[in-house]
């Protein structure tokens, strides 16, 4: 099969790499891709948001099935468009994609599945925004509307930081993202990701995960895209697993599919455990980033077999082969990130370090020139590992890490705290 891979970050080559050990690979093209996706496969120079663009590059090339990494595309449409082209498509439709690019419709979605998630409500003005936190107090949540490329969520121990955040956003902080803002109940508990692959109605469960927020050591720092991750997550007991899937992901794929716009693709649950019982935080309709680096590490080559299973409809015929074993995945980053940072430090080290099923550094914001490779990202790579348990996949992680020599970069050296105790 002919796949392109649309995206250019850490999550794009992990599912690069995957595909790849899939003997029904015959040829990989990733657009745009990085340095690191550019040694295992073709880069094409696309505009990704584009589906006119897209769908013809994929008609020039014999293409089979598109996979739609990041979200962008989905709210842009270009799935609908790629699938009204007659290709297989593993990415929800822009209409489904609205789990993640609205806050307020997926809270409307549970609330009418009577999916379990925080208290809410939404504001179009300043005002009434203000006059609610007056009434809840604190700690409350504030987020804007719309996509705001993961920064829109504020979490405000203080009724002055709320204010502050309200006033932000509707003084257009995140643009028309913030143009309405949604205040949200604070849930007290531990946060995991659960993969659900979904074709329509057909529920696959493909993996838990939990990533680690802030920038720095001891969940101390401003919030990121995320820092590292890894899978399974322990939290996600069998019974938490269970209770998710039945009371949260089927009643809301339920409703999806009663309003005339079934959902199909991965979903990303962002769930809370409170007190043994798991609460919907939010929905993202993509694998999440660096969460996905360790899902591929354990699934390798199968992975591709369950994307495709769900791209045709045919959920019902896969379940993967889970392995009793454990990855992660530690981000190294560009000092200064979540805020600025200096752009084309050289990376050295890279090229002696260890590539196998157990071991691999995937890149997310990299480029190469006369042969050296160059930061150009916030996140700039993904050290990934594999093991019979997470001590040892997180040893092995770090090990390669500290023969990485980059002065300019950083990384959590506590990846994996919660579950190594
Ligand atoms: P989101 O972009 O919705 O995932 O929010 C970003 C982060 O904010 C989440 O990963 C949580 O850590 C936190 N968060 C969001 N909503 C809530 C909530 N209602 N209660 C507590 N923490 C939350
Ligand atoms: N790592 C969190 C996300 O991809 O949204």
């Amino acid at each position: 099969m002919n796949i392109l891979i649309l995206g250019s970050g850490g999550r794009e080559h992990s599912l690069a790499w995957a595909a790849l050990q899939n003997p029904k690979c015959d040829k990989l093209i990733v657009a745009p891709g990085n340095a690191g996706i550019a040694q295992i496969a073709e880069c094409a120079a696309l505009d990704i948001l584009d589906g006119d663009s897209v769908a013809t590059f994929a008609s020039e090339n014999a293409i089979d099935i598109v996979i739609v990494g990041p979200e962008a595309p989905l709210e842009a449409g270009v799935s609908d468009r790629l699938r009204d082209s007659g290709l297989a498509v593993f990415g929800p439709s822009m209409a489904a994609a609205q789990l993640e690019t609205s806050k307020s419709f997926t809270k409307t979605i549970c609330d009418a599945a009577g999916a379990p998630t925080a208290a809410w409500a939404r504001f179009d003005n300043e005002a009434e925004a203000l006059a609610h936190l007056d009434q809840t107090g604190a700690p409350i949540v504030i987020k804007a509307d719309g996509l705001a490329a993961g920064k829109g969520v504020v979490v405000a121990m203080t009724l002055d930081e709320a204010r502050a955040a309200v006033t932000d956003m509707f003084g257009g902080q995140f643009g028309e993202a913030g143009a309405s803002v949604v205040i949200e109940e604070f849930m007290d508990g531990e946060e995991a990701s659960f993969f659900v692959l979904v074709d329509g109605t057909t529920l696959l469960p493909m993996g838990t995960a939990q990533d680690h927020k802030r920038a720095f050591d001891g969940d101390e720092g401003p919030n990121t895209g995320g820092m590292g991750a890894y899978s399974p997550a322990p939290c996600m007991t069998p019974e938490i697993t269970e209770a998710a899937l039945e009371r949260i992901v089927r009643p809301t794929m339920e409703e999806m599919a009663r309003r005339g716009t079934p959902y199909s693709g991965v979903l990303f649950v962002g769930l809370m455990i409170v007190d043994g019982a798991p609460k919907l935080v939010e929905y993202n309709c993509r694998f999440g980033d660096p969460e996905c680096q360790a899902l591929m590490m354990r699934l390798g080559a199968q992975a591709f077999d369950l994307i495709q299973a769900c791209a045709d409809g045919r959920l019902h015929e896969a379940s993967p082969n889970w392995a009793d074993d454990h990855a992660i995945s530690v981000v190294l980053a560009t000092h200064g990130y979540p805020g600025d940072y200096e752009k084309g430090t050289e990376i050295r080290g890279l090229s002696g370090l260890p590539e196998t099923a157990g071991e691999i550094v995937f890149h997310a914001g990299t480029t190469e020139r006369d042969g050296k490779i160059l930061a150009t990202g916030g996140r700039v790579l993904n050290v990934t590992a594999r093991g019979d348990t997470l001590e040892q996949a997180r040893d092995r992680a770090y090990s390669m890490i500290d023969r990485i020599d980059w002065p300019e970069g950083f990384c959590r050296r506590d990846i994996g705290w919660r579950a190594l105790g």
